[in-house]
């Protein structure tokens, strides 16, 4: 007997997606994570909460591929959450840059302590885990999901869009109404078992299939009646769901020795590189001979422009410009306390991002 439904068949779920039943979903999404998903990356060794939570953390926003480099590196380094919260917030800070987005990293300490204060164990229900810093609806979803193999939905970047895409509505675009519509769906589709499974289905199926350029439709097992068009041409024709290019912004930055130390700036929390250590920006509207002046409080001579380079962040394209120049020993005092000379050596122990330590070590 044929027990495929009919290729016409009426979308059942949500609107659009294929399968017959939500537990036909989910048993499509397990048997396929079984065969083609990924079962080798390094926070799938563990089941313990405290390491699958640094994993989803480190994996906001940041590809699997760069995750791995320092994931292995963070927890030998903080093992357990006692010894995240007990560390000073620069080594935190230091072991992850590279990764983008620093306030995740003072989220993790600042959670890492709450945990400890209230005992030591890492939360098990999802209110008590959203209530710590750095851990949305999506982030407490998985890491319950696959650290106590409970089902809860999630809607990170990778599985919003296969879920936007499968049941494309007349409206897919980002707003709070879209986002209420995609929870909606992603609970109805939730099995009542295997939540790991299943969790880590939908976000290996979104990241190898439907990736955001060029989908797999041919491989997908959901391709027959999936609303997203096949076609380039007929995508173009429809709003999609997938985001659109990444705006850039041009960062201009001062390179200003003063016997052989230099001057380094903290950057202010929440925006790029929040909370690390930088060469000082120039704010928009300022020259970088005013605010050169304006920071050491004297005048300085010539300043050398280093050719720009561009550095894509995940959420926009930057542009680094650095201006560079030297002032006479002992000239000028500092204006803002978030600036300080720091020598060569001391530079190894900053926090410092990842294109601007390359910048120095070539400079
Ligand atoms: N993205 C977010 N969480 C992930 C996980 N656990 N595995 C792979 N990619 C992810």
């Amino acid at each position: 007997m044929n027990r495929q439904p009919p290729a016409s068949r009426p979308a059942i779920i949500g609107r659009g997606v294929s399968a017959r039943t939500p537990r036909d979903f989910a048993r499509r999404i397990i048997a396929w994570q079984a065969r083609h998903g990924r079962h080798d990356l390094p926070w799938q060794k563990t089941r313990d909460p405290y390491r699958i939570w640094i994993s989803e953390i480190m994996l906001q926003q940041t590809r699997v591929e760069t995750v791995k480099a320092y994931y292995d590196r963070f927890l030998e380094r903080f093992p357990t959450v006692g010894d995240l919260a007990r560390a000073r917030p620069k080594t935190v800070l230091r072991h992850f840059a590279g990764l983008g987005y620093y306030a995740r990293a003072h989220h993790l300490h600042e959670a890492a302590r709450r945990v400890v204060r209230s005992g030591g164990d890492f939360p098990t229900r999802l209110e008590s885990l959203l209530e710590l810093p750095g851990i949305g609806a999506s982030t407490a979803g998985a890491i319950l999901s696959l650290s106590h193999d409970e089902p809860h939905p999630i809607l990170d970047g990778n599985v919003r869009r296969l879920l936007a895409r499968l049941s494309l509505g007349r409206n897919p675009e980002r707003n709070a109404r879209e986002t209420t519509r995609l929870w909606t769906l992603a609970r109805s589709l939730l099995p009542e078992k295997a939540g790991a499974a299943y969790t880590q289905g939908v976000m290996d199926l979104g990241a190898l299939l439907c990736r955001p350029r060029d989908p797999d439709c041919g491989h997908c097992p959901f391709a027959r009646d999936c609303r997203y068009p096949r076609s380039p041409e007929a995508r173009r024709t429809r709003r999609d769901p997938v985001r659109n290019r990444r705006p850039s912004r041009e960062m201009r930055l001062l390179l200003i020795r003063r016997s052989g130390r230099l001057l380094l700036e903290r950057r202010p929390r929440g925006g790029i590189w929040g909370g690390l250590s930088c060469l000082p920006e120039i704010p928009p509207g300022q020259s970088p001979r005013q605010w050169s002046r304006q920071l050491l409080s004297a005048p300085v001579g010539h300043l050398v422009r280093h050719p720009p380079w561009r550095h894509p962040l995940t959420h926009l394209e930057l542009t680094i410009a650095v201006f560079g120049t030297e002032v006479k020993p002992g000239a000028g005092s500092l204006s803002s306390r978030a600036t300080r000379w720091v020598t060569r050596r001391e530079l190894g122990a900053e926090p410092l991002p990842r294109p601007i330590q390359r910048f120095l070590e070539g400079s």
